[in-house]
């Protein structure tokens, strides 16, 4: 700590290479500021046996340039449960913090901002599961990811917006039942009932930044573009859903672009997956209305130095809750082809 910041010849040297990725969508005169925390941030990295897990959602700077792995919630869970490092910085939201540790248990867990929490994790409590359970006895409870760990150690298997409707399809046909309890996020139920026949009993939890997307919204764009590809996510109320070409997890999104080249295309999504998507296809023609998730943003290069230099705020779950929550994961972990 201590360490003067500036923005040196010799850190101008060390980012430029970086600096060449992200100019498309990073400016010239924004990079000064951005370079020595980058360098120095992956010196740290070296120094620590650290990995930085970037969710898609990270600006630019933080997915492109100091992240050692990116990508949705499934596969930053893979990865946790993979990585060598003794230190996981997760470049992400609380809960994925928390997954990571019910994964790697001896693993130090990092999250740069203990506030970047979500609104779905936020919408239910382990006790309002057990609940559940008792109102509709021997059925079994889907968890989405975005819950906290204490949830999860209620749940029979978790899923993430990109193996939802393989993970629902498997478990109702283990359980013999053609229902499943599937929590907390009300339009992601909806969305997975309405592509696999499955019935869902869910919760009223909403992601708050994709429940604020509209039909006339997409339909609007459609309109302003004619040609437009849409893409959006399944935390999108289904009628919003309905208007897109494709939905699925931001993975799965990406997955999209790549593979088919839209000329012009619009996320429906949070804000700063188009900026990084944009990076990797310049010739892509990104539409970028969006909304901002105030918990991923939190994440900052500032607040990530920080955590390398003090080592904190180190995520902990407890070890009685860990164990049924970790049972949750790795079975949706063992889900093929997902
Ligand atoms: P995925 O990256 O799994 O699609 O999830 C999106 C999300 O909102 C995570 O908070
Ligand atoms: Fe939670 Fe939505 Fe933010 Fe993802 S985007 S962390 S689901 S509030």
């Amino acid at each position: 700590m201590g360490v003067e910041l500036a923005y040196t010849d010799a850190v101008a040297r060390d980012t430029s290479a970086l600096y060449r990725k992200v100019a498309k969508v990073i400016p010239e005169i924004e990079w000064p500021v951005h370079a020595p925390l980058i360098a120095e941030i992956n010196r740290l990295k070296r120094e620590k046996n650290a990995v930085i897990l970037g969710h898609n959602y990270m600006t630019p700077e933080i997915f492109h340039c100091v992240s050692d792995f990116t990508g949705d919630s499934l596969a930053l869970a893979r990865e946790a449960a993979r990585t060598q490092a003794a230190v996981i910085v997760q470049a992400g939201v609380h809960f994925m913090a928390e997954t990571s540790k019910i994964l790697s248990p001896e693993k130090t867990v990092l999250i740069p901002n203990v506030h970047a929490g979500c609104s779905l994790a936020a919408s239910i409590t382990g006790a309002d599961v057990r609940l559940l359970r008792q109102r509709h006895p021997g059925l079994p409870v889907v968890t989405y990811v975005n819950t906290s760990a204490e949830v999860k150690a209620e749940s029979d298997v978790c899923c993430t917006s990109g193996n939802a409707v393989k993970v629902v399809e498997d478990i109702a046909r283990e359980f013999g039942t053609d229902t499943v309890i599937m929590i907390p996020d009300q339009y992601l139920a909806r969305n997975v009932a309405a592509q696999t026949g499955v019935k869902v009993i869910t919760w009223e939890g909403a992601c708050e930044v994709h429940e604020r997307f509209t039909a006339d919204e997409i339909r609007a764009y459609r309109a302003a573009h004619p040609g437009v590809t849409v893409l959006a996510h399944p935390e999108c109320p289904p009628d919003v859903v309905a208007e897109a070409d494709f939905a699925g997890s931001t993975a799965a999104m990406i997955g999209y672009v790549g593979k088919h080249r839209p000329g012009r295309v619009v996320m429906i999504t949070e804000c700063s997956m188009s900026d990084n998507v944009a990076v990797e296809y310049p010739d892509v023609d990104f539409v970028r209305p969006c909304n901002l998730c105030p918990h991923m943003k939190r994440i900052t290069l500032g607040g990530i130095l920080k955590s390398l230099q003090t080592m904190t705020t180190e995520v902990l779950v407890d070890e009685a809750v860990r164990l049924p929550a970790k049972r949750a994961i790795d079975r949706m972990l063992a889900v093929k082809n997902t």
